[in-house]
């Protein structure tokens, strides 16, 4: 099946990349999200992202300017889902982490979308059977994973449910290297590859410090020129944010409470609850307000 218009639900960290990625790479995007203030912040991101990375690309400013003008034409943002929904080829939602939401949200696309069209989810932890089962096209669904910031990072994990045809996988694994990325093909397993690894290692970062085994500024200089890592994981966790890092462990304490690795830590709780979201809140571990 050929994709043209994609539509992308979440206009925050992951949806506003996606969005931009899509767009650079030729196809008619469509942006939605729940109130214009989010839709204003989002397209501010991509505005300032495809700049840099057109400036990169092109020596001369009328060149990086034209192109500028024909990717962002290209981007089309609205509330209305219903907008989104109808003549959509391909969806992929990049919402909060938050199965209740994502799930209301895959039943409202199975009934409103183009019965070819194919869904997909950023979800960082969730199962992909679990958003497929809510809709009665559970063939047409999978993952794709992307890292942040995604017009950067060069992988997206392609997740195959039980139930993911085969056509389906392809036209993801497809679209994921359309949009430049290399492309990793998953099972529908607990946080695919990447998460599965890192989030443990982010916690135990976090039960680190709560431990008061080193500082926040420590764990990361010690990760950064120990291991070479381009950010330490108490930054990581704050360029992430430390609400979708909740959602992800909460998740996964629920579903497996025998896993240590998987238990909640008070001092993220305590963060979260105090909105200190890390860098989209301008606070978490560090202060970035100043
Ligand atoms: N848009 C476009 N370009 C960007 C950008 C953005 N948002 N952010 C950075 N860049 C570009 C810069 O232009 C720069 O390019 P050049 O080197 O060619 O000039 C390059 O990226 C590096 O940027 P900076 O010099 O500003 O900063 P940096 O060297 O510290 O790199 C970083 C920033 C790319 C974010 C780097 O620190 C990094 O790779 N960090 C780790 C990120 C990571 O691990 N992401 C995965 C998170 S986990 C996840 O996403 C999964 C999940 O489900 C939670
Ligand atoms: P975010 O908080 O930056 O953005 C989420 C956006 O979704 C918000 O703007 C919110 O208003 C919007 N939203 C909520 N319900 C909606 C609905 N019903 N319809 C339309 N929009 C709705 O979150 P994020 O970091 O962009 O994460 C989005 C998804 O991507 C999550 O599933 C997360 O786990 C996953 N993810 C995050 C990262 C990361 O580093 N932050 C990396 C990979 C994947």
């Amino acid at each position: 099946m050929e994709i043209k218009n994609v539509t992308v639900f979440g206009s925050g960290l992951m949806g506003a990349g996606i969005v931009q990625v899509s767009a650079h790479a030729g196809y008619n995007v469509t942006m939605v999200d729940v109130e214009q203030d989010f839709i204003d912040g989002g397209m501010k991101r991509i505005s300032a992202s495809l700049k840099r990375v057109l400036r990169k690309k092109h020596e001369n400013k009328d060149d990086a300017d034209a192109e500028f003008e024909t990717v962002f034409g290209r981007i089309k943002a609205t509330t209305s889902r219903k907008e989104g929904a109808e003549g959509a080829d391909l969806v992929v939602e990049a919402i909060t982490e938050n199965i209740d939401l994502k799930q209301e949200l895959f039943k409202f696309l199975d009934e409103n979308c183009p019965s070819h069209a194919i869904f997909a989810s950023n979800t960082s932890s969730l199962p992909i059977r679990d958003l497929a089962k809510v809709t009665g096209r559970s063939d047409k669904i999978g993952g794709l994973h992307f890292f942040n910031p995604v017009p950067v990072m060069r992988l997206v994990e392609v997740i195959k449910s039980d139930d993911t045809s085969d056509n389906t996988h392809a036209a993801l694994m497809t679209f994921g290297e359309a949009v430049g990325k290399k492309t990793v093909s998953c099972k529908d397993t607990p946080g695919f590859v990447v998460n599965r690894l890192l989030v443990p290692y982010l916690i135990e970062a976090v039960r680190m410090l709560e431990r008061g085994d080193a500082s926040a500024e420590d764990i990361d200089a010690a990760m950064k020129l120990g291991c070479g890592y381009p950010m330490g994981p108490m930054g990581l966790l704050d360029y992430v944010g430390l609400d979708t890092t909740k959602f992800i462990l909460d998740g996964w304490h629920e579903a497996y409470p025998d896993e240590d690795l998987f238990a909640p830590s008070k001092l993220l709780d305590r963060l979260v609850e105090e909105g200190k979201l890390g860098r989209k809140s301008g606070e978490g571990f560090y202060n970035y307000k100043k």
